[in-house]
């Protein structure tokens, strides 16, 4: 909890841009200005017709409140022709540009340019992953895209509905296992920003985030030439890397690295080199197992084929998420946990 508070203040830390305002998040997008726009407008529509209407009522109300020896009679009125058409057709022609604005941002929203860039968006119970078909990056743990190009995120669920938000590009859309649903946007501003997760979808739901990058074009060749790697790494140890990659990668959200801390998983303090006890075993007929390498890469790669004594098969599979050298460097990180 607290660090997924720290998470947020820290997400809204790094977007100071400008035309953030109390109620609205930064605008990163092109299209995050075209929606603000069109909700200002229906807000201060709103607003207009609300003190207007209340102002007459009250007036009204005021002016013909019943006095002292009052026998008054109003006059009967049969209709007025002139005021029924001015309220029919003000309200339908209000009703009709904001029918015809949101109907033309929609479509915006719903095609995407034909030039746009590619990223495969994959949810899972709780992270997201990025592969860059193009470029040749898989399993990014943040999206980071080039200002001012369009960029087409085609997504799907590894396991149940989740929903992707941006809220800063003003995007949403839900992300369905075995099928694919595409949104688009064009970051126009580079900045950090950050995705979530819109559909509840279990335990961590809520953390479920991830960061969303916006650099130059220079920065963007120079991050898919490192493979993806925006957590730098340069003169760090290899235990460090792996602290590193155990936090982007979410295995913080269910396994404690402090001493007593109880997650979801198992806790990792001074379990290396020890013995644990399995509920199921898919691999051997042991009943118990040594932590080691070996051990750790099968439960990163095929975590439901050995199960620890007391704990759910609800770890998700890395395969395919996770490259040989950082679950080497996640291993080294273990080893330092005491
Ligand atoms: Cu994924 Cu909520």
């Amino acid at each position: 909890m607290i660090d997924f508070l720290k998470f947020a203040v820290a997400a809204v830390d790094v977007v100071p841009h400008p035309g953030e305002t109390l109620w609205l998040p930064a605008v990163g997008s092109e299209f995050a200005s075209k929606v603000d726009n069109l909700y200002w407008f229906i807000w201060y529509l709103s607003l207009f017709f609300f003190v207007a209407i209340m102002a007459g009522t009250a007036y009204l109300v005021f002016k013909y409140r019943l006095r002292e020896n009052a026998r008054r009679k109003t006059s009967p009125i049969a209709g007025n022709a002139k005021l029924e058409v001015i309220w029919i057709a003000i309200p339908t022609l209000l009703l009709g540009v904001i029918f015809f604005w949101g109907f033309y941002t929609w479509m915006d929203y719903n095609v995407p340019p034909a030039n746009a860039m590619e990223v495969r968006v994959t949810g899972q119970k709780w992270l997201w992953y990025y592969d860059y078909p193009r470029d040749n990056v898989t399993g990014a743990s943040e999206l980071v895209v080039p200002v001012n190009k369009n960029v087409r995120l085609i997504m799907s669920s590894k396991d149940v509905l989740h929903s992707y938000f941006i809220p800063a590009f003003r995007i949403k859309k839900d992300i369905i296992p075995n099928r694919y649903t595409v949104i688009w946007f064009k970051a126009d501003r580079i900045g950090e920003y950050y995705a979530t997760c819109a559909e509840y979808c279990g335990t961590d739901h809520s953390r479920m985030m991830s960061k969303v990058k916006v650099v130059s074009q220079e920065d963007y060749q120079k991050w898919v030439d490192a493979g993806g790697e925006s957590e730098g790494g340069e003169g760090l140890t290899m235990a460090q890397k792996g602290e590193r990659q155990f936090a982007s990668k979410g295995c913080n959200a269910c396994h404690g690295v402090k001493p007593g801390e109880h997650k979801q998983g198992p806790n990792l303090v001074g379990k290396f080199g020890t013995q644990e006890r399995l509920s199921l075993n898919n691999l051997g007929p042991e009943k118990t197992v040594t932590i080691d390498e070996n051990y750790i890469r099968n439960s990163i790669t095929d975590p439901a084929s050995q199960i620890v004594e007391g704990y759910q098969p609800v770890m998700p599979t890395y395969k395919g998420i996770i490259k040989d050298e950082q679950i080497d460097a996640i291993i080294e990180y273990i080893k330092t946990l005491k």
